[in-house]
């Protein structure tokens, strides 16, 4: 498993380029498997999630080759509904394969996730999404099977999700008549999937709303696609440079997709300038200290809470985190404690004692976000911090060491045979 060695200090500056979005990539593969045909996907990043993923796909028959930044999808020959534990159990968002499977084969078997780094994370809504659509769901083994011919219908979400949106769109796609999905998500990435969908020839509409009508279509054909820029590594790397930089400029970005984390930078005294396709921070005198409130999109961002709580342990003052998202989601805490951060956890809810030099120290990587937090920490921190099992880190950021070392951060990694 490697490792990264970060020595602290190194002023950050200069342009960093945004990847593909990981969480758009993953549901246009997905869609894929709705109809056979030669798809191709570009700026696809090239992550263990994005190769997981296409693991599952191959397990269903399909052909799939990366090229740079370009997949290739063949599902011509697809003819196995399944997506089994071993790859299931690695990557959660492989549950997206449950909407096109069963929407093209009438039935799929797909392993239940199980739990994740910090908690539960169920499957509910997806299932119930399917069964509103006509679907039989049954439980075997730890495995989901889903049955069925799919009838347009109208349901709507008790809370808002990304996956189950994305799953009910897919499944509905096809379905015979019109389906209405009430307090759907409308995170960039299920606009992407949407737009993709209706580029194959899918009727939906509402698309960036909460209210979805899909009308059923009998055939679909491949096509093209370009995932959008990842908002969450673009986040990561506005907050690194609040942190450790001078100037930082991220380069082919959607500013229009960092709305909330672009008012918090500012709020917190970092001047954030907007040209296009690229923002650019410079950091502060003093960073302020500004609370959080994480909430589904257009709101504060669960997956860049982490981060923004590193950020806050260099603040001129204490300041909450409030996760609304996910109760559970602080495995970061600890580790950011053990390079001196002053951090108490109550429920949901994080207070950051504020500022703290941070001292170097072997830490460990849990999950992709709170790893980016331990990196941004290590990044100031004083001395050299070793971070441990950052394959959490490269199952969605690509090639973060050395985005990271062209900004002049002191960062590398070590293969470590253990
Ligand atoms: N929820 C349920 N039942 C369900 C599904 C979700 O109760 O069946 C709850 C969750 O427990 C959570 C809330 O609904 O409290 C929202 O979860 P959502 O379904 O929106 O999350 P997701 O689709 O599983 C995606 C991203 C996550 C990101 C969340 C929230 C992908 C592949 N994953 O997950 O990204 O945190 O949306 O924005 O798109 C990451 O990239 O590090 C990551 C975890």
């Amino acid at each position: 498993m490697d490792k990264f060695i970060i020595e602290g200090g190194h002023e950050l500056s200069g342009t960093v380029q945004i990847s593909g979005a990981k969480n758009a990539a993953l549901p246009l593969m997905a869609a894929t498997l709705l109809w056979p045909g030669n798809y191709k996907l570009r700026r696809v990043p090239a992550l263990r999630d994005t190769a997981t993923f296409a693991k599952v796909l191959e397990t269903t028959g399909a052909v799939v080759s990366l090229q740079s930044d370009v997949m290739r999808i063949d599902t011509r020959n697809c003819d196995n509904a399944e997506a089994p534990y071993e790859l299931v159990k690695q990557m959660r968002a492989s549950f997206y394969v449950l909407g096109p499977l069963l929407a093209r084969f009438g039935r799929c078997k797909v392993s239940m996730p199980g739990g994740c780094n910090w908690g539960p994370r169920p499957i509910d809504l997806h299932l119930r999404v399917m069964e509103a659509l006509g679907a039989r769901i049954e439980l075997e083994s730890g495995y989901i099977i889903a049955t069925g011919s799919l009838k347009g219908a109208d349901y709507t979400f008790p809370i808002s999700s990304v996956g189950a949106t994305g799953n009910g769109l897919m499944a509905a796609v096809l379905a015979q008549g019109v389906t209405v999905l009430g307090n759907a998500a409308i995170e960039p990435e299920i606009v992407g999937l949407g737009d993709f969908l209706n580029s194959l020839g899918a009727r939906i509409a509402g698309l960036g709303t909460r209210t979805l009508t899909i009308t059923g279509v009998d055939e679909l054909q491949a096509a093209d696609v370009t995932v959008i820029p990842d908002r969450i590594e673009a986040g990561t790397f506005l907050i690194a440079g609040a942190m450790a930089g001078r100037e930082v400029t991220i380069s082919g970005a959607d500013p229009s997709h960092l709305g909330s984390v672009i008012d918090h930078l500012r709020q917190a005294g970092v001047t954030v300038d907007i040209a296009d396709s690229a923002v650019t921070v410079s950091r502060p005198g003093a960073i302020a200290p500004v609370d959080i409130t994480t909430a589904p999109y257009p709101g504060y961002p669960t997956d860049l809470q982490a981060q923004w709580m590193a950020l806050m342990t260099q603040a001129a003052g204490p300041s909450s985190v409030h996760e609304e998202v996910y109760h559970d989601r602080f495995a970061h805490v600890p580790e950011l404690t053990r390079l001196g951060a002053r951090i108490s956890l109550k429920g949901n809810v994080a207070r950051i004692s504020a500022p703290t030099a941070l001292i170097a120290a072997p830490v460990m990587s849990t999950d992709i976000r709170a790893s980016a937090a331990i990196v941004l920490a290590a990044l100031v921190a004083e001395g050299s911090t070793e971070i441990s099992r950052v394959y959490h880190i490269d199952r969605g950021y690509e090639a973060i060491e050395q985005k990271i070392a062209q900004l002049g951060g002191a960062i590398t990694r070590v293969s470590d045979p253990a």
